[in-house]
C-alpha cells in the first residue's frame, strides 16, 4: 500500500480534465475517490482501485454519503478588498457610482490595513462558496498577500496601474515601483502569482500598456485589464485612438495568452476573432454588467470563435457578493436567452468555465483547474444530502444550475484543508467579521 495523507471520496468525481474530453472520454467518474499527499493529487479513481493501492490518515466522504467532489472553482476578475464597500451605494449610474461614492472612499481609507482586512474576508467568503483560485486587481497587493496565505487560498494578485496620480502612486513610475515590489516578493511564491494590471485602457494609455506588457514578458507574468466594458469606452477609445479597444490593443501587439481581459461587452465580430487568434482569456462578469447595465458580452459567440471564456464577480461593490455558483447559473441562463438557443453554455460548458478554461486564462493550466495526477490539491467536496440536489440525474446539471455556496462542505488549497464541514479552519470567522464591522462603522461615519 502506498501512504496518501488524504482519500476523499463520492459519488461523483469531476475531474475536469480537458485531455480526457477530447479523447471524447468522460469527465466524470462516479464511485471515485482522489488520493493526496503533500500538496499534489497523487491519484483518482474508481473507489476499489485507489482503496487497494493506497492508505490514507484521513478519509473524506464515503460510506454511504452523498457528495461530489470537483477542483475548486476559480474567480478570474475581482478587486477582493472591495468587500468592505458592499452595498454602501447601489443603483445608480456607472459615473455616478463611481465619482461620487467609490472614488471618495477609496481616496479617503486604501492603504496597507484596510487591504489586509478586507481582503481576509474576501478570502473566507470565497473559500466558504468553494473558489480555491481568484484572480485581483487592485493596489497594495503585497499586503492582500498575508491574509491571502493565511486563509490558505490561492490568488493571481495584480498590481494596478494608472496614469493618474492617487493615494497609491503619484507617478507613472510609481505605480511600476509598487508593482516590482509584488514581483521580487512574490515571484516564486507557491500560492501568490504576481501579476500587472494596467486597469483600463481609458485610465492608462498606450505608454502604461505597453510598459506593463514588458514587465510581463521580462517576468513572465499574467497581464490582467479591463476591456471594452462599457459602450462609453469603445467610442471614447475610438475617439482618441482611431479603433475600437481590442483592435487597438493588437495592433500595438498587446494581445497574447498572457492576457485576462475582464467584461469583453462591446465586441464587433472582427474583434471576437482577434480575441480568438491571440489566445486571450477573457473574464465574464454577468452579474456585474447587469447591475452597472454595462450591457450584455456575446459570450456564446466568444466560445463557439474558440475563445477561452471564464466567470468573474468583479468586486462586491456591484455584484454584490463573490459566490461563483451564482455567476454560473445567472450567466448559462441569461445567455440562452440572449442567442435563442439553449444548447448555448450547456451545464458541462458552464462547469468547465468556472474551473479548468479559468486556469489555462490565468497561465496556471498546469498547477490546478482539474483533478489530475501531479496537479496542486485544490478540492471541493459538495453536500448533495440537500432538498434542491434531490435526486440527481446529471450533476453537471446540479452545479451549474441548483448548487449554492452552502452546499460547499469541504475545500481543500494545495493540499490543506482550508474549510471542514462548512467551517473555515485556517482563520477566525468571528474576528474577520468584528474587524469589518468596525470598518464599517469607520466608514460609514466618514461619508
Ligand atoms: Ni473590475
Amino acid at each position: 500500500m502506498e501512504k496518501a495523507d488524504f482519500i476523499l471520496k463520492a459519488q461523483y468525481v469531476l475531474h475536469m480534465d480537458e485531455t480526457a474530453d477530447a479523447a471524447g472520454k468522460s469527465l466524470l467518474i462516479e464511485d471515485g475517490a482522489v488520493a493526496v499527499r503533500g500538496d499534489k493529487i497523487v491519484d483518482a479513481g474508481p473507489i476499489g482501485d485507489i482503496e487497494k493501492k493506497y492508505s490514507a490518515s484521513e478519509i473524506i466522504g464515503g460510506s454511504g454519503q452523498l457528495k461530489a467532489v470537483l477542483p475548486g472553482f476559480i474567480n478570474t476578475h475581482t478587486h477582493a478588498p472591495m468587500v468592505y464597500l458592499r452595498g454602501i451605494a447601489d443603483d445608480l449610474p456607472l459615473k455616478e457610482w463611481l465619482e461620487k461614492h467609490i472614488w471618495p472612499i477609496e481616496s479617503k481609507w486604501l492603504g496597507p490595513e484596510f487591504i489586509h482586512d478586507a481582503t481576509e474576508l474576501a478570502c473566507l467568503e470565497m473559500l466558504k462558496g468553494g473558489t480555491t483560485t481568484y484572480n485581483d486587481m487592485y493596489f497594495y497587493e503585497n499586503h492582500a498577500a498575508p491574509a491571502v496565505k493565511k486563509t490558505g487560498m490561492r490568488a493571481v494578485l495584480g498590481a494596478g496601474i494608472l496614469d493618474f496620480p492617487t493615494r497609491v502612486a503619484q507617478t507613472r513610475d510609481e505605480y511600476f515601483e509598487r508593482a516590482q515590489e509584488l514581483v521580487n516578493e512574490f515571484l516564486n511564491d507557491e500560492l501568490i502569482t504576481p501579476a500587472i494590471a494596467p486597469h483600463a485602457l481609458y485610465t492608462c494609455g498606450p505608454e502604461g500598456q505597453k510598459r506593463a506588457a514588458r514587465m510581463a514578458e521580462k517576468y513572465d507574468i499574467p497581464i490582467h485589464i479591463h476591456l471594452s466594458e462599457t459602450k462609453w469606452e469603445t467610442v471614447e477609445i475610438e475617439k482618441l485612438y482611431g479603433k475600437r479597444p481590442v483592435k487597438f490593443l493588437d495592433e500595438l501587439g498587446l494581445l497574447s495568452d498572457r492576457v485576462i481581459a475582464a467584461h469583453c461587452v462591446w465586441l464587433d465580430d472582427e474583434e471576437i476573432e482577434i480575441l480568438a487568434k491571440r489566445h486571450t482569456g477573457v473574464s465574464h462578469c454577468v452579474e456585474s454588467n447587469l447591475k452597472l447595465v454595462s450591457g450584455f458580452a456575446p459570450v456564446a459567440k466568444m466560445i463557439n470563435a474558440g475563445v477561452k471564456v471564464t466567470f468573474g464577480t468583479d468586486g462586491a461593490a456591484s455584484n454584490n457578493d463573490l459566490d461563483l455558483l451564482g455567476e454560473m447559473g445567472t450567466a448559462s441562463k441569461l445567455h440562452k436567452a440572449l442567442s435563442g438557443d439553449p444548447a448555448s453554455l450547456d451545464a458541462k460548458t458552464t462547469v468547465k468555465m468556472a474551473t479548468i478554461w479559468a486556469a489555462e486564462a490565468l497561465g496556471l493550466g498546469n498547477r490546478t483547474g482539474s483533478i489530475r495526477k501531479g496537479k496542486a490539491a485544490d478540492l471541493i467536496m459538495l453536500d448533495l444530502d440537500k432538498p434542491h440536489l434531490t435526486p440527481v440525474y446529471n450533476i453537471f446539471s446540479h452545479i451549474a444550475y441548483a448548487a449554492k455556496p452552502s452546499d460547499v462542505e469541504h475545500v481543500m488549497v494545495n493540499g490543506r484543508m482550508v474549510v471542514k464541514g462548512g467551517q473555515i479552519v485556517t482563520a477566525d470567522e468571528k474576528e474577520i467579521l468584528e474587524k469589518a464591522r468596525a470598518w464599517g462603522k469607520k466608514i460609514k461615519e466618514s461619508v
